[in-house]
C-alpha cells in the first residue's frame, strides 16, 4: 500500500511539474494566463453546466485534448457543455485540472486495467492518432499517448527549416525529449502497438525516449506508423536495435486517410491472431449459427470460463430499435466504459446483463466480443421484431 502511494504520489509530482514545464515553455505560459482571464467567464458558465461528475467519468486522451484546446482558446473540436473538467472544484477549468485529468487517466490505465494489449502512440498533427483509434476499436485495448514535457509547436516541426527543433532531433541520434507524463509501469500488458509519424525516414527521438524507458524483453511489439510517403523499414530497424525486445513483429506503415477496414484488414493478418479462430464464442439463434470474437476484457474471459463448463440459453427482449437485451445467470466483472455500439457488437449491460446489437447506441457497457461477418440488417432480420432465445456455447 505504502508503495503504491509512493507511485501515486511521484505520478501527480512528474503530471504537475510537467504541467508546470509546459506552461514555462515560452509562448505556452503568456497565452495561457490571457486566455485563463479571458475565458474565465466562460470556463466557470461551462463547469457549473456540469452534469457528469468527475468522479465517475471516464477520462480518454479526447478529453485531454477538449481541455488543452480550451484553454489554449482553440475552437473545440465537440461539444464541451456538461463536460466535468473541474477536477478540483474551484468552477474554472484550467491547467490544474489538465494537470489532474492526465493523472486521472494514468491511475485508471495503469492500476484498474484487466487488458493485455496496449496501443501507444505519438501524434503532432492527428494522423496517427487516427490510425491509433482505429485499432484501439478494433483491439479493445488500454491507449496512452505520448506527450512532449515541452510540447511540439507548429514552428518545432516546419521541416522545411533545418534549424526547426524537429530537424535538429532527427538530426542527432542521442536526443530523447522528455516524456510528459510517463505511464507507471506497461508490466501488465503482453502486446504493444507503438504508433508514430514518419520523421524524416525514421521514428520521432521521443518513441526512442518511450523505448529506453521500460523493459520490453517479453513484451510483443507491434510498430505502425503514418507518412507522407516514406516506408516505415528503417525505423523498424532502430527499434529493434535500441532496446531489447521479446517479439517485434513486422510494423506497417499507413497514409493519413487509411480508413479502418484497411486497418482492419492488416490487424487480422497479424500473427497474434493466429489459433484464436477455434475460440469463438458460438451463438444459436433461430437455427443460425453465428460466430463472434471475444473481446479482450476479464468479463470476456469469464464468460469464455462459464461457457466452457456448460451452454446457456438466454432470453434477449427486443429493447429501442437497436438491441436486444436480456439477463445473464450469473454476473460478470464489469469495466465500462462509454462506447458507440455498432452492429454485431456484444456488451455486459450493469454487470449482468447481456445485449446483442443490430443498431447503434452510446452507454456504458463492457464488451464482450463482436458477431463475425454480418451486418446490422442480416441481424435485425435474423432478430425479428420481438424477443429472441439464443443459446451461447464456447
Ligand atoms: C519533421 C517532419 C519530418 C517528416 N519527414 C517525413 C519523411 O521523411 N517522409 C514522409 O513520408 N513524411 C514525412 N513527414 C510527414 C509525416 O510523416 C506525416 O505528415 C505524418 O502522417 C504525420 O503524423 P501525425 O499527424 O501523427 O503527426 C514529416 C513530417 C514532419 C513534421
Amino acid at each position: 500500500m505504502k508503495n503504491l502511494f509512493l507511485l501515486l504520489t511521484s505520478v501527480a509530482v512528474m503530471s504537475f511539474s510537467s504541467c508546470i514545464a509546459a506552461s514555462e515553455n515560452n509562448t505556452v505560459s503568456t497565452e495561457l494566463s490571457a486566455v485563463s482571464l479571458n475565458e474565465t467567464s466562460k470556463a466557470e458558465t461551462l463547469a457549473a453546466e456540469g452534469t457528469e461528475t468527475s468522479s465517475s467519468y471516464k477520462y480518454t486522451a479526447q478529453d485531454v485534448r477538449n481541455l488543452q484546446d480550451f484553454i489554449l482558446a482553440k475552437p473545440a473540436k465537440e461539444e464541451l457543455a456538461g463536460k466535468p473538467y473541474d477536477m478540483n472544484g474551484d468552477d474554472r477549468w484550467d491547467t490544474f485540472d489538465l494537470c489532474l485529468m492526465r493523472r486521472r487517466i494514468l491511475e485508471d490505465t495503469a492500476s484498474k486495467s484487466d487488458k493485455d494489449t496496449l496501443v501507444v502512440y505519438f501524434s503532432r498533427t492527428g494522423n496517427t492518432e487516427k490510425i491509433a483509434q482505429y485499432l484501439i476499436e478494433l483491439t479493445n485495448a488500454d491507449s496512452y499517448v505520448i506527450e512532449a514535457s515541452v510540447p511540439y509547436t507548429d514552428d518545432d516541426i516546419k521541416y522545411q527549416d533545418d534549424s526547426c527543433r524537429a530537424n535538429k532531433e532527427q538530426n542527432d541520434k542521442t536526443v530523447r525529449p522528455g516524456i510528459a507524463v510517463l505511464l507507471p509501469s506497461i508490466d501488465g500488458y503482453d502486446t504493444i502497438f507503438l504508433g508514430y509519424p514518419i520523421w524524416w525516414g525514421q521514428e520521432p527521438r521521443i518513441i526512442d525516449t518511450f523505448l529506453e524507458s521500460y523493459d520490453f524483453s517479453d513484451k510483443t511489439v507491434i510498430p505502425f506508423c503514418t507518412s507522407g510517403s516514406s516506408g516505415i523499414a528503417a525505423s523498424e530497424k532502430n527499434i529493434a536495435e535500441l532496446v531489447p525486445i521479446g517479439k517485434q513483429l513486422e510494423g506497417r506503415r499507413f497514409p493519413a486517410s487509411a480508413a479502418k477496414n484497411y486497418v482492419k484488414a492488416w490487424y487480422d493478418t497479424l500473427p497474434l491472431n493466429e489459433g484464436k479462430e477455434d475460440m469463438k464464442l458460438k451463438i444459436s439463434v433461430n437455427g443460425t449459427e453465428l460466430t463472434a470474437s471475444l473481446a479482450d476484457s476479464a468479463a470476456a474471459k469469464e464468460l469464455a470460463e462459464k461457457l466452457k463448463a456448460e451452454p446457456v440459453t438466454v432470453t434477449l427482449n427486443e429493447y429501442g430499435g437497436f438491441e436486444k437485451v436480456g439477463k445473464l445467470p450469473w454476473a460478470l466483472t464489469k469495466s465500462d466504459e462509454r462506447i458507440v455500439t455498432e452492429a454485431g457488437d456484444i456488451m455486459l449491460y450493469q454487470g449482468n446483463q447481456m445485449t446483442i446489437f443490430y443498431n447503434s447506441n452510446t452507454w456504458s457497457y463492457t464488451k464482450l466480443g463482436h458477431i463475425d461477418n454480418i451486418t446490422g440488417e442480416q441481424l435485425s432480420e435474423l432478430f425479428g421484431k420481438g424477443n429472441i432465445t439464443v443459446t451461447l456455447s464456447y
